[in-house]
């Protein structure tokens, strides 16, 4: 078979460390990881060390990542009650808000009732409210977001309990959309053991029930994007704590799993295409990336190699892995910026804002 044409892949879902975090990603090394995975495109989350809360903190970040970014990069703005002060100077610099509302990386946990109801009706109905809501947490999410008119869209969702809770919220009119991350499909709770620190994420690895669900959720439309949840931290950190840091890489392993996915005939390519480009965009009103696309050939078989990506944590869950599928070439706005298994240099993405 001959080379299969993708758009250039959007991720709405990467933790890209930069500032506070530096020795786990930055700018550059996260957009390399970025490219090198198929993605032109990748909104970066709020949770640093130095929170992405206040309007300083978006011109910052900008400032940081001009000029030195391989992929285009938006940014999503962290709830607190402070920073719901800010909701309307930073709306249109901003792709989504972030709601923490169980314990994960960061410092962005919302308990509190009061604050989060401030949140929820302080932010445009009309833009999308991103949650970290697991399990029991997402049914006080719903609610949240039913009483005051939110466009909810869920992260990373792992079992079946929160797949029956979205179909039931859809039915019930509540304007609702999810993501689902590769470790989740690809890895289960019995990978635990041997992945050790390096299986330990938010959410955690479900059972296999959970991930047939999760694949059936796939099929029959009720998952809409696939996010890498990119979450990268340092060996160091993951074998030198008692309490481990949550998250796992994964840029550079979606797309190769994901093509694998389609080999198998487990998924098709305009279901890939749906979750990875097309359903991204229109959720959370990303800009058209004009001469922009990713040639890959759809029948190469190798193994993943921690050793060949380009994230600076330089690890992965899923290696030694076989997948089939493989990059050869990327262009961005017209310029090559993946070739002969290489990102190309100099850096050619943009920070990009939303359309209205
Ligand atoms: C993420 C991180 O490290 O920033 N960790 C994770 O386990 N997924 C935070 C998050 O997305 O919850
Ligand atoms: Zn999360
Ligand atoms: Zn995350
Ligand atoms: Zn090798």
């Amino acid at each position: 078979m001959k080379n299969l044409i993708l758009p250039g892949l959007i991720d709405t879902h990467v933790h890209l460390r930069e500032p506070g975090a530096t020795q786990k990603e930055d700018f550059e090394t996260g957009t390399k990881a970025a490219i090198a995975g198929g993605y032109t495109l990748i909104l970066d989350m709020p949770n640093n060390p130095e929170p992405t809360i206040t309007p300083d903190a978006i011109s910052k970040k900008v400032k940081l990542a001009t000029g030195r970014i391989y992929s285009d990069v938006g940014l999503h703005f962290g709830a607190t009650r402070e920073s719901s002060n800010f909701f309307k100077e930073i709306v249109d610099k901003v792709f989504a808000l972030k709601v923490y509302m169980n314990h994960t990386t960061g410092t962005l946990l919302q308990k509190d009732p009061k604050a989060l109801q401030i949140i929820f009706s302080s932010w445009p109905k009309e833009k999308v409210l991103m949650v970290h809501a697991e399990d029991e947490t997402l049914k006080n999410a719903i609610k949240l977001a039913k009483k005051n008119g939110n466009k909810l869209h869920i992260c990373h969702i792992s079992l079946k309990e929160e797949i029956e809770l979205i179909k039931q919220a859809k039915k019930e009119g509540v304007q609702i959309t999810c993501e689902v991350s590769c470790h989740h499909l690809f890895l289960t709770e019995k990978e635990r053991k041997r992945l050790g620190p390096f299986a330990i994420m938010r959410p955690p690895l479900s059972t296999k029930t959970d991930q047939d669900t999760l694949w059936e959720a796939i099929a029959d439309g009720t998952i809409n994007t696939i996010a890498s949840d990119h979450a990268p931290h340092t060996r160091e950190e993951k074998l030198n704590t008692i309490q481990p840091p949550n998250g796992v890489p994964g840029l550079e392993t979606t797309l190769p799993l994901l093509l694998t996915a389609v080999n198998e005939g487990r998924l098709t390519i305009e279901r890939l295409i749906e979750l990875t480009n097309t359903n991204p965009r229109k959720i959370f009103n990303i800009p058209e990336q004009p001469d922009t696309f990713v040639e890959v050939d759809p029948n190469l078989r190798y193994t993943l190699d921690a050793r060949h990506l380009y994230t600076k944590c330089a690890w992965t869950p899923f290696e030694g892995i076989k997948v089939t599928g493989k990059i050869k070439r990327i262009i961005l706005r017209g310029n090559v910026v993946f070739k002969n298994g290489s990102v190309v240099k100099p850096p050619k993405g943009q920070v990009i804002y939303p359309v209205n």
